[in-house]
């Protein structure tokens, strides 16, 4: 009798409808106060406002000639405060900021960076833990390093270019595996993951879900712009995934030799000029700050104000 009546009472405290509707209640101002802390937060950022975004690699692309630096940040001033400046690098955060210190240059919008590992918002550097979460899946850190432990040709890397999402190695291209070999085997021991080779001596092993490419397409849906609001410049192997997607990609001119193979495809301008000229040079290819323009898809159909197709 004294558990029918514990259970009775048990069940009038937990799940009558007075009880649920306190939980609910609970609940409902837990995540409110929450959603006022994160719309103070939001109105520091100016993704909200802008409608274009520039995605720049920092490494022989956004940086290393200062004057075409210069000249690019003021067109970004000049552009009414609607276009966005992000930066997607293979370096981890602290280094990108370090570098992007060193060449006085604005925080961006936005950071991309451990080859997208890790996405950073403005000022406050408010880490994006929604990506996290989506990359997290069937990531296996250590069974990874393990598996890899025994390749030749593969040697980590420094501490810190390490990130719980990234394990990166040198690479010497004579001794190791292809990177197609390197997958097989990651994949007969039922392990999963992105592997991304570049400028012939680097090999970054990210989450499945993980690359620079995929986190923009993230940013895109989060921020509600579509991937012609994107102009992504890059120069290496680890801006490949970037350029393929359905952005509107620039390759600078002194691209690294394994993206030559990107030739040819659409939306994928190669730029002439080096470092931040090439990006200026694909900026005014694209119209990117005016009516934005896709040459070679031009007359086929119209998004918007949006010259092009998009898929
Ligand atoms: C950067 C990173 C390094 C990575 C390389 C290629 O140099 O510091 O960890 O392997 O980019 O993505």
């Amino acid at each position: 009798r004294q558990w029918a009546r514990n259970g009775v009472n048990g069940a009038h405290r937990h799940y009558s409808w007075h009880s649920h509707v306190q939980k609910y209640m609970r609940a409902l101002h837990k995540a409110w106060g929450k959603r006022h802390r994160h719309r103070r937060l939001r109105a520091k950022s100016r993704l909200p406002t802008v409608d274009r975004i520039v995605v720049c690699e920092l490494d022989n692309t956004l940086l290393g000639d200062p004057d075409a630096l210069h000249r690019l940040l003021a067109s970004l001033k000049a552009a009414d405060g609607h276009v966005g400046l992000g930066v997607a690098t293979g370096r981890s955060l602290d280094s990108a900021l370090k570098l992007l210190r060193d060449w006085k240059v604005p925080t961006p919008d936005l950071l991309v960076t451990s080859v997208g590992a890790e996405i950073h918002y403005g000022h406050r550097m408010v880490r994006d833990q929604a990506w996290a979460g989506h990359i997290a899946y069937r990531w296996d850190r250590n069974a990874l390093h393990e598996a890899l432990r025994v390749m030749p040709g593969l040697k980590l890397q420094p501490k810190a270019e390490q990130h719980a999402f990234k394990i990166s190695y040198f690479m010497d291209e004579k001794k190791a595996p292809r990177v197609r070999d390197i997958i097989r085997h990651l994949r007969l021991k039922d392990l999963h993951a992105t592997v991304i080779q570049s400028r012939g001596m680097f090999l970054d092993v990210l989450p499945s879900r993980a690359s620079k490419g995929l986190a923009l397409r993230h940013l895109g849906m989060r921020w509600g712009l579509t991937p012609e609001r994107f102009l992504v410049a890059g120069y290496s192997g680890n801006d490949e995934a970037v350029l393929r997607g359905n952005t509107l990609g620039v390759v600078v001119g002194n691209y690294s030799s394994e993206l030559g193979r990107l030739r040819g495809r659409p939306r994928i301008y190669f730029a002439q000029a080096e470092y931040a000229w090439g990006i200026m040079e694909g900026v005014d290819y694209y119209d990117f700050f005016g009516a934005i323009r896709i040459p070679e898809e031009e007359g086929l159909e119209h998004d918007g104000d949006v010259a092009g197709i998009s898929a």
